[in-house]
Formats: structure tokens, C-alpha cells, sequence
């Protein structure tokens, strides 16, 4: 069984299509925060607060994992003879790591939105959503170019290059 045939089996289906329908939810948050920040200081809606609280952790987590366990390596491998393949994906790490710690601070801002909390800077927390879901999407925009069109490209060259063909 070849490696694609063992990650398709593994997770149900092409890796890549996975990462296509993560890539979506990740975006979907990213609006559902944008209508927070946007709703800021006087139309906040609590409950929504709560569940993007509940939903940012687990969810950045989970695609970042299935990206660097199962498609950056298969990226790697399909496109080692390109030079700069590993120092891109290092970089992509690297915003995932970023993520991560901000999504933690996010978390906990979004918490005391919900609780209605006085305490709240709401400038401050203003400013960290807007960057957060700024930057999220570019990283997203990114890797749907880089990863997701390149990916597309070295499918078509095997086919050309299966026997037959
Ligand atoms: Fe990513």
C-alpha cells in the first residue's frame, strides 16, 4: 500500500480534501470573531463569546496537528527536489506556534466577555481579535496557494508520468 493510500485510509479520505473542509470551519471562526470584535463595546453578544471561547482551542490545535502530522510531511516528500520546501514549512510551523499562544490569550479574553466581566479592556481586546483572525487568514490564504494549488500540480505531473501515459 503506498503512503497516500495508508493517510486516506487512516482519516477517511484525501488528506487534502480534509485540510480544504478544515481551512473552511477555521474561517467560519474567523467571521464569527470579526462579529465579536465588531460588536464591541455595546452589542456583545455573551453567548456567542462562549462558544467561540470553546471552539478556538480545540479546533486551532487539531488542524495544526493534522497539517504537520499528515500533510507537510506528504508535501515534503512529493516536492523534495524544491529548494526552499522546508524552510516554508518551518515558517508555517512557526505562525502555528504563534497561533496557538495567542489563541490561549484569546481564549480567556473571550471568557470574560462572556461573563460580562467589568474588568474587561475592551480596546485591548478589540485590537487582539482583529489581529488574530487577520493574520489566521492570511496564514490560511497562504497555505490554499502554496500548499493546496502545488499539491494539485505534482498529482497532475504523476499522472502524466504513470505507465501509458
Ligand atoms: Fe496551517
Amino acid at each position: 500500500m503506498t503512503d497516500d493510500a495508508i493517510i486516506r485510509q487512516a482519516h477517511g479520505e484525501n488528506p487534502i480534501a480534509a485540510l480544504r473542509k478544515a481551512h473552511n470551519e477555521q474561517l467560519l471562526l474567523c467571521d464569527r470573531l470579526e462579529e465579536i470584535a465588531d460588536s464591541l463595546p455595546d452589542s456583545v453578544n455573551r453567548q456567542k463569546c462562549l462558544y467561540a471561547a470553546r471552539a478556538l482551542g480545540p479546533m486551532i490545535r487539531s488542524v495544526h496537528r493534522f497539517e504537520e502530522d499528515v500533510v507537510f510531511p506528504m508535501i515534503a516528500t512529493r516536492l523534495e527536489g524544491d529548494g526552499k520546501i522546508q524552510a516554508t514549512l518551518n515558517r508555517l510551523r512557526f505562525e502555528h506556534c504563534e497561533d496557538e499562544c495567542f489563541s490561549e490569550e484569546l481564549t480567556e479574553a473571550l471568557h470574560a466577555l462572556a461573563d460580562g466581566s467589568d474588568d474587561v479592556n475592551i480596546e485591548a481586546t478589540g485590537y487582539m481579535l482583529r489581529g488574530f483572525f487577520e493574520a489566521m487568514r492570511r496564514h490560511i490564504a497562504f497555505e490554499n496557494e502554496f500548499l493546496l494549488s502545488k499539491e494539485a500540480l505534482v498529482a497532475a505531473d504523476t499522472s502524466r508520468l504513470a505507465p501509458g501515459h
